[in-house]
């Protein structure tokens, strides 16, 4: 089997993940790619169950499958095989339905944090979105802008937020991705850089006293209303239970969608925090009138903007396995 397996895991790695930890490692055995989690990039404080993580696999696996079947291989997917901790894609020369229209945007794709300009999404626009989301594990629901339902929505985004940055321990670890200098990105090529952000490029110190001194919890809250409501439309992921695979499922699905909005020229950025504080996310899930086992693990706005610069991403050496 001839294939460049470097490609595919260039293109899997262009997936999104929380705080862009890349939490993952891939390994090649003859026609297969595993992708295994990376426990050494986890998120304690914000991700302390790596729901998160999971979610981030299934998008680079995604990511690999579309890419798989444009190179004209079909790819099965095996969940953690015989309980181990990875993912194993097994690729044949069989011809499968390609999915080109979310290949040839991959690259384009970027959480994009800027303020949008409010313009609405038409029906049939968002109809493709919901209709890349299977079912089977996941539950998408929208919400648009100024209606009462939205309006819940942002005061739960308001109250997490504020809850996490009084939190010394979400701050620090926030900080710790942060790239808040040109050289700290190019070096360690993930984080969360100045740039992808919006803000100017600062000497890592100096960064550090303006998040402890003038990112206050208020301040914070307030920042993520404007962002909202320049949004039209939230969209909320809910997985069907909590399980590995399922969250690895709904990684999936999010990416399908976040590629469709990139092809539609639709901007995308997540808003997680009521899906990351516990006491703010029973909250929304009675506001949401979830079942037992039914989480919401993301919640995205979507609208339209000017494309931010790209997030960075480590060298193909650094992701793959040799041991
Ligand atoms: C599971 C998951 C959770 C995320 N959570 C947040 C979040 O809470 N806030 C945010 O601004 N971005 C969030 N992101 C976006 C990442 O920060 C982003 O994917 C990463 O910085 C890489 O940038 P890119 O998506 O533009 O390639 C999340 C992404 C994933 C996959």
């Amino acid at each position: 089997m001839i294939m460049n397996i470097e490609k595919l895991i260039h293109y899997a790695a262009m997936a999104p993940s929380g705080h862009n930890t890349q939490p993952w490692k891939f390994s090649v055995h003859d026609n297969q790619i595993r992708i295994h989690p990376d426990f050494t990039r986890r998120l304690p404080v914000v991700d302390p169950d790596d729901h998160a993580l999971y979610i981030s696999l299934g998008c680079a696996l995604e990511n690999l499958i579309i890419a798989a079947r444009h190179e004209g291989f079909s790819a099965k997917v095996n969940y953690f095989p015989d309980d181990e901790e990875y993912l194993e894609v097994k690729l044949t020369e069989e011809s499968s339905e390609d999915d080109d229209e979310l290949f040839d945007v991959i690259p384009e794709r970027q959480s994009n944090r800027s303020l949008y300009n409010g313009e609405s999404i038409p029906d049939s626009h968002l109809e493709q979105l919901t209709n890349v989301v299977d079912s089977s594990s996941t539950t998408l629901r929208k919400f648009y802008a100024g209606h009462e339902d939205a309006e819940h929505i942002i005061s739960l985004v308001k109250e997490a937020n504020r809850i996490q940055f009084k939190d010394r321990g979400f701050v620090d670890e926030l900080i710790s991705w942060i790239r808040f200098s040109k050289q700290e990105a190019v070096e360690q090529k993930d984080g969360l850089t100045s740039e992808a952000m919006g803000f100017p490029s600062v000497p890592r110190w100096l960064g550090k006293m303006i998040i402890r001194k003038f990112a206050t919890p208020e301040g914070e809250a307030k920042k993520c209303e404007k962002m909202i409501r320049s949004s039209p439309v939230l969209m909320v992921f809910i997985a069907k239970n909590q399980s590995k695979k399922n969250w690895v499922d709904l990684g999936r699905h999010f990416q399908r969608a976040a590629l469709m909005a990139t092809k539609l020229g639709i901007s995308h950025a997540h808003l997680n925090m009521p899906c990351e504080v516990e006491s703010v996310k029973e909250k929304f899930s009675g506001f949401l009138n979830l079942k037992k086992n039914e989480e919401p693990l993301l919640l995205i706005r979507l609208g339209y903007s000017k494309p931010m610069p790209k997030s960075p991403r480590r060298n193909i050496k650094e992701i793959i396995k040799t041991d």
